[in-house]
């Protein structure tokens, strides 16, 4: 399945296309999707500002948006600069200036503790919409320490690291800078909204969750996975609901078929179908199947 990216943040679509590619998910640009959509963010929430840019870019795209409202949310400053992140000291600061003026504004103040947190918001054409946050807590360095990574990152320690055997305390306090992709991806915010919305992207596609967008939208939904991924959904579904996995598996076939067909075959596919299978096709399909279709009609 192929996802838009709401954002012109490079950094945040490596990190997305790095957390959501092995469930055979890929992330690309707004330019790539070619939309540029400039989102006011006008909410108060993480909530609000990030369903405000995924629904943007999913109306002036037509496909599959995702979009991601992060920021850092300091204690001893009531939650500060939280939704305003990105704007803290008004438009003239860069990353630097802007961990700068937070440095400044923590002087002399505790506790230091502070987090991160990440609200990602999917939205689908069919009027689908997938929420999931995480958080990352840790405490708010004295200096900034590391070259990596972007934004607050050179001032934030989080409380722990990921290593390849888990989750690690991070006693050697490295800032989010300092810790390597797979380190700070394993904890951060982004990474555990991402880990939550993937529990969500599988739930939407077994037993109880089909009623989010009807059994043809999963048939649809299924068909633009990779082999393992698909297999691994199906392998889940047939042991708690066998007869439902045959249903999407048998609607699944007019997708795949579609896909393959060469333009004859398209053609011949129009004028013989069951109306209903058409129906169905269009309604699941990703743009390029419904663009075939069309193109066809
Ligand atoms: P957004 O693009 O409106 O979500 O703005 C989020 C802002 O929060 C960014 O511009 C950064 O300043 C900050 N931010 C979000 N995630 C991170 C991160 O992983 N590291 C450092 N800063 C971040």
């Amino acid at each position: 399945m192929k996802l838009v990216l709401a954002s012109k943040n490079q950094k945040k679509l490596v990190e997305m296309n790095e957390i959501l590619s092995h469930l055979g998910i890929q992330v690309c640009s707004e330019a790539e999707a070619g939309v540029d959509v400039e989102v006011e963010e006008t909410g108060t929430t993480f909530e609000e500002n990030s369903l405000l840019k995924a629904r943007a870019v999913m109306e002036a795209s037509g496909m599959p948006a995702i979009a991601d409202d992060s920021g850092l949310c300091v204690d001893a400053l009531n939650g500060a600069p939280g939704v305003y992140s990105a704007r803290y000291g008004g438009e003239g600061l860069d990353d630097t200036g802007r961990y700068r003026l937070l440095l400044e504004n923590m002087r002399g103040q505790t506790p230091r503790t502070a987090k991160f947190v990440s609200v990602i918001t999917c939205c689908f054409p069919n009027g689908d919409v997938l929420t999931a946050r995480g958080e990352c807590p840790g405490t708010i360095a004295f200096a900034p320490m590391g070259e990596g990574g972007f934004g607050y990152d050179p001032l934030f320690i989080p409380d722990e690291y990921g290593a390849p055997d888990g989750k690690r305390p991070n006693t050697e306090r490295r800032s989010y800078a300092q810790l390597t992709p797979d380190e700070k991806d394993a904890i951060s915010h982004r990474g555990n909204a991402l880990a939550e919305m993937e529990k969500k992207f599988s739930n939407l596609m077994t037993t109880n969750n089909v009623k989010v967008g009807g059994v043809d939208y999963v048939a649809g939904v299924m068909n633009n996975l990779d082999r393992t991924s698909e297999k691994s959904i199906f392998d889940h579904l047939s042991e708690h609901n066998a007869e439902l996995a045959d249903e999407i598996r048998k609607r699944m076939f007019v997708f795949e078929d579609i896909v393959t067909m060469d333009e004859r075959s398209v053609q011949r596919f129009l004028r013989d179908c069951d109306p209903k299978d058409l129906v169905l096709a269009l309604k699941g399909a990703n743009s390029e199947v419904s663009n075939k279709i069309f193109q066809n009609m």
